[in-house]
This record gives structure tokens, C-alpha cells and sequence, in this order.
């Protein structure tokens, strides 16, 4: 439930101009009715990004992505509903005043700005010491040591923590910070025989920030070479570590405007590249991937490059993030260093213009990989090559895009000198090849089909909503658009032409709101046609494909159940494809 009235949602959507709301991010260039420019949300050489000022929507061809002005602050500021509607009600003078909360909601907002508070109020004590207090001579020196220079020790708020067992928590008390509070936060301990001491000690500190620069956590690292090297905040009520990537909130406008992210794994491997001028980074933090994380990179950057350290443990980090990689057909690369050196080491020694260079040279993951099998296995017998074809056909049937999946195969015959068509078989059957059918990428391919035709038919033909009401709405559409037809239905109603964006906001699934973005870009093939009969051919074809569906959900099932080597495996299997066909081409 949005914490924001309607009518400032109206307001808001009314005098944001789509136009000049996508103009701060893409330069634009009229063409026919509507605007193009190269899409923020994937690297592409020519314009595929559409703008419909007058229907105040957004499609790019390229990737698929569209919807409103809202949406489109949203995907590229990586906000959510409610914060997107703010951010722009500030750029376009609209005063939101927030309905009171209900007592829980405030208590726990409450709490959160609180938990914030206390954390921009530690941060601050220790900035202080390390900037100008005596006791932070030692944190300063290690700084220059490391040859770490003002503006940067400024840009991530670097501080240090005295040599001492209560610097913070006398601080704290004296700012009247409740300590149970800090405790949560994981600042200070309790004592068992009651009392709280500083977590943090003798230690110099990252703060961890949340997208917007908000404090959620500190890291805090030794000055020499005791362990632990780095003590970390806890999980608290805001700092969730599988969400996290330190340094976003310094990489975000950068990897929108490169549409590519570099991942590294510490705090130091992210300073060392931000000092050198690579902004796009971010690091995980000695947490491993998740998926989380991906999407979060996903709203930025089209493309994503793993940069570890140069020994077996950077190995085998790389590999992990590669199966989480294929698991959500995320496109990475692999930036190599030489053994032993970190980002930090190698830009001391080589400098930017190398490290540059080792960029141009990163190499796909999936080659990555294969390279390393070749190493680890013993390619020229029968049971090295057994080996590693075991462990890459599970894995190169992730791959999502089929073209580079297709030239893979080829290259691991020619390496193996093993029969190309016999590897295609092995694919071809491979129990993940059968889990890849049941899962539902047609879903993700399937084009403008019958549903959607009759939304757009829908703002064009008051006739037809007038059957689509007799006809009942729920018969004719799924989850994602009945509310989308309600919508238009309420506004023939109320005699208003159909408002396409705030349409847009009523689409359950950013897929399906991309679809009718594309649809509703241009609606010229709607001009001069008979009404009635449309609407009947999209509901018989409706009708045929959700038959289909269910037919396909069958023999899917079935297809699980039998043994690969029987002939009704591959009956199903060349009838599930010569459906798939046929819905294609329907409409
Ligand atoms: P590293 O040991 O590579 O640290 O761990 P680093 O950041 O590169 O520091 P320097 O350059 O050696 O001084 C990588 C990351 O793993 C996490 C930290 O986030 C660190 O930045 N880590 C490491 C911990 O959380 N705890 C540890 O004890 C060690
Ligand atoms: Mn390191």
C-alpha cells in the first residue's frame, strides 16, 4: 500500500513530462511521432529507445524494456514505486504530504530512521578521530602508507576507531543514543556483568552505505597483520548483507552511463580502482554472490565483470558467480591479474593504462571456465576428456543466448577432438535440457499476443469494451492485465480518453508491461478496421492458445517421467516444437 495519496500520484504523473524526465538521462531526437536515443538500460551503437510524449510511454526495441515516466525512474534510479513518485514530485513542484502512518508503520519507520541516525552519528565520531584527533595518528598513517589520498579517504567517509574500549560508547551516551539501540546495530557489546563496550577498536573504518549513501554498517580493518583482518557489522534491521554491494551508491550514475559493472572483493580492491578513476565498481565483501545481488546490478548494467585476485581463491570465486551468472543469463567477463596481485597491487605497480588494457582483454566466463577444464584434466585421454565434458554440459545448457551456446559446442569438439554431433546429442539429452523446456523462457519470448491486442483495441474502440464487459473480463485475461482492463473500463466510464500512462502502473509484471509498452508505441494498425470482428478473432485465438497451454503443461509432465532413450521422448519432444511454432505465428 502506497504511503501516497492517489490524487499526488495523478499530480505527479501529469506534470512530469515524460520527455523531460527521460532527457536528464538520454539524449533524444525526434523522429516521426516519437523520440529516439540510445536505451540507458543496455549497450547498443544505434537508437532502439522509443518516447511517446503523447501517450507519456517509453519502449526500447533492443532489450524490451517500457512503461512510464514513473517506471522508467524507477528501473534507472533503482527505486522503488513510492520513492520514484517522490523523487520526481521534488523535481516538478509537487508537495507530498504523507497520510498519517498507522501506529505500527510509524513505529517501525521510526525506528529505521533511527537505526540511520545512529549510524551517521558514529560515522561521524570516527571521521572526527581519524581527521583530526590524536588518537587517530595512527589510522592517518596507515592511510598514507597505503598511499590513500584525502579526497578519497573523503568520498568514503573513512574513519578510525581509537585504541580504546569505550571511545564510541561514551560518545553515544553523551548524544543520548539509546545503547541497547547501538547494540542492534552491532557499535557496541553488553558486558555479562552488565555495561557496553565499542565493537570496533584500534581498527580503520569503511562505512557501508546503502544506494543512497545511507551508513547500514562498518567494516573495519586491522593496522597490521593480526585476525581477524576485517570484523564486520552484523545483520541489523537495516543492513541485510545479501542485498548489499558496497560502493554503489559511488558506482551507480557510472555504470548507467558505461552499462557495465566490475565486481571485486574487498574494500580496498574498490578504493584502489575508484582512486584510479574506475568508477563502475562494486564489491560483494568477502559475501558470496547472490541473486540478489544480480538483479540489483541488473537495473544498471547490462554486462558485468568479475575482477578478483590473481591466486586459486579468486579462481574459485570467479567460478562460483559463474554459475549464478548462467542461473539469471546475466552476460560477465573475467578481468585476469597476474598471480599473487589484488586490484590494489597491480594498479601500484602497472597503473591505470594497464589495468585498462587488462579490461579490453577480459575473456567470457563460460571461456574462463572452459580453459581452466583444459588445465585441470588431462585433455588427450579417454577419461580427462570424459571428465571434463561431464562438468561443462550442465553448464553450457545456461547458456542463454543459443548462438554463442551453438559455437561453444563447436569449440569443445575441435579442443577434444571428440565428434560435434555426439556432443549435440549429449546436450540434446541431458536431463537439464528436459528441465529447460519445463521451465518457462516462452514465456519470456512470447511477442504481442491475442490478450494484448484487445487491451490496445480496448482504448481505441469504445464497442469493444463494451464486449468485453458482456463477455466478462475475467474470462478473457489473465492476472497481469485484468487489472489493466478494469482500469480502462473505469475510464471509458468516466468519458475520458484511455490515459496510457497510468496504465502502465497497473501491469503486474515489468514483462508484460514492456510488451504493451511496444504495442501501445504506435497503434496505427488499430486505424480502419472492423471492431467487432477484431475482438472476436482475439478471442478465439485466445482461446486456442490457452488450450494450448494446458496440452503443453502435459506433455511436459510426461516428457519428465520417460526415459530419454525411448521413441515417445522424441515424439514429444518434435511435437512441443511444432507448438511452439505454431504459437508464434498466432496473430
Ligand atoms: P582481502 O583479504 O582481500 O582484503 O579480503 P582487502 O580488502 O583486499 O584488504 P587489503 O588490501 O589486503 O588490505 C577481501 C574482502 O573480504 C572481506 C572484506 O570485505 C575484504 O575487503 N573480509 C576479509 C572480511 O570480511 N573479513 C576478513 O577477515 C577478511
Ligand atoms: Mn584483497
Amino acid at each position: 500500500m502506497s504511503m501516497i495519496p492517489d490524487d499526488k500520484v495523478s499530480e505527479v504523473r501529469e506534470r512530469a513530462a515524460i520527455l523531460d524526465v527521460i532527457s536528464d538521462y538520454v539524449s533524444l531526437r525526434k523522429s516521426g511521432a516519437n523520440y529516439q536515443g540510445l536505451c540507458p538500460f543496455h549497450g547498443e551503437k544505434t537508437p532502439s529507445f522509443n518516447v511517446n510524449p503523447g501517450r507519456g510511454i517509453f519502449h526500447c526495441f533492443g532489450c524490451g524494456v517500457g512503461g512510464n515516466a514513473i517506471t522508467f525512474i524507477m528501473k534507472i534510479e533503482g527505486l522503488t514505486f513510492p520513492e520514484a513518485v517522490k523523487f520526481l514530485a521534488k523535481r516538478v513542484g509537487v508537495i507530498i504530504e504523507e497520510r498519517p502512518l498507522t501506529a505500527t508503520e510509524k513505529r517501525q519507520t521510526d525506528e529505521r530512521e533511527l537505526f540511520f541516525r545512529i549510524n551517521e552519528q558514529a560515522a561521524k565520531f570516527y571521521r572526527r578521530v581519524l581527521v583530526q584527533e590524536p588518537a587517530g595518528e595512527a589510522g592517518r598513517r596507515y592511510l598514507e602508507r597505503r598511499g590513500v589520498d584525502a579526497a578519497t579517504s573523503e568520498a568514503y567517509c573513512i574513519g578510525f576507531a581509537p585504541d580504546k574500549w569505550d571511545g564510541l560508547t561514551r560518545y553515544l551516551e553523551q548524544q543520548r543514543v539509546p545503547l541497547p539501540l547501538a547494540e542492534k546495530l552491532g557499535l557496541v557489546k553488553l558486558r555479562d556483568s552488565g555495561g557496553y563496550y565499542d565493537t570496533f577498536r584500534n581498527r580503520l573504518l569503511f562505512v557501508i552505505a546503502d544506494m543512497h549513501g545511507r551508513p547500514i554498517g562498518f567494516g573495519g580493518r586491522v593496522l597490521d597483520d593480526s585476525l581477524p583482518k576485517y570484523i564486520n557489522s552484523p545483520e541489523s534491521p537495516i543492513y541485510h548483507k545479501s542485498e548489499v554491494l558496497f560502493g554503489l551508491n559511488l558506482a551507480k550514475q557510472a555504470m548507467r552511463e558505461q552499462g557495465t559493472a566490475i565486481i571485486v572483493e574487498g574494500y580496498f580492491d574498490h578504493l584502489a580502482l575508484f582512486q584510479a578513476g574506475v568508477r563502475n565498481v562494486v564489491a560483494t565483501c568477502g559475501t558470496a554472490m547472490t541473486a540478489g545481488h544480480v538483479k540489483l546490478l541488473q537495473r544498471y548494467a547490462g554486462k558485468v565483470y568479475t575482477l578478483f585476485d590473481g591466486d586459486n581463491a579468486g579462481k574459485k570465486a570467479t567460478l562460483r558467480s559463474m554459475e549464478l551468472f548462467l542461473e539469471e543469463k546475466y552476460a560477465a567477463h573475467v578481468i585476469e591479474l597476474p598471480a599473487g596481485d589484488d586490484p590494489d597491487s597491480y594498479l601500484k605497480k602497472e597503473g591505470s593504462e594497464a589495468f585498462a588494457g587488462q579490461v579490453a582483454k577480459a575473456r567470457p566466463i563460460f571461456e574462463f571456465f572452459l580453459y581452466d577444464l583444459m588445465h585441470q584434466f588431462d585433455s588427450r585421454t579417454v577419461e580427462g576428456k570424459v571428465q571434463i565434458i561431464e562438468l561443462l554440459t550442465p553448464r553450457l545448457m545456461k547458456i542463454a543466448n543459443p548462438i554463442e551456446r551453438d559455437l561453444y559446442l563447436k569449440e569443445i569438439s575441435r579442443m577434444l577432438g571428440v565428434d560435434l554431433r555426439q556432443l549435440q546429442k549429449k546436450i540434446g539429452r541431458s536431463p537439464i535440457s528436459t528441465a529447460d523446456l519445463a521451465s518457462p523462457p516462452e514465456r519470456k519470448k512470447r511477442g504481442i499476443g491475442p490478450e494484448e491486442m484487445l487491451v490496445s483495441l480496448m482504448g481505441k474502440y469504445p464497442e469493444v469494451v463494451k464486449r468485453v464487459r458482456e463477455y466478462g473480463a475475467a474470462n478473457l485475461f489473465g492476472p497481469d492485465l485484468l487489472p489493466v482492463v478494469e482500469t480502462i473500463m473505469t475510464q471509458t466510464d468516466a468519458g475520458s480518453e484511455v490515459d496510457w500512462g497510468v496504465i502502465m502502473e497497473q501491469v503486474g509484471s515489468a514483462e508484460e508491461r514492456s510488451r504493451l509498452a511496444a504495442l501501445f508505441m504506435n497503434d496505427c494498425h488499430l486505424e480502419e478496421i472492423d471492431a467487432n470482428k477484431a475482438f472476436d478473432q482475439c478471442r478465439m485465438s485466445r482461446d486456442r492458445s490457452t488450450l494450448k497451454d494446458k496440452d503443453v503443461k502435459e506433455l511436459k509432465r510426461e516428457l519428465a517421467q520417460l526415459d530419454s532413450d525411448s521413441e515417445r521422448y522424441w515424439e514429444i519432444l518434435k511435437i512441443l516444437d511444432a507448438l511452439r511454432n505454431k504459437k508464434s505465428q498466432l496473430l
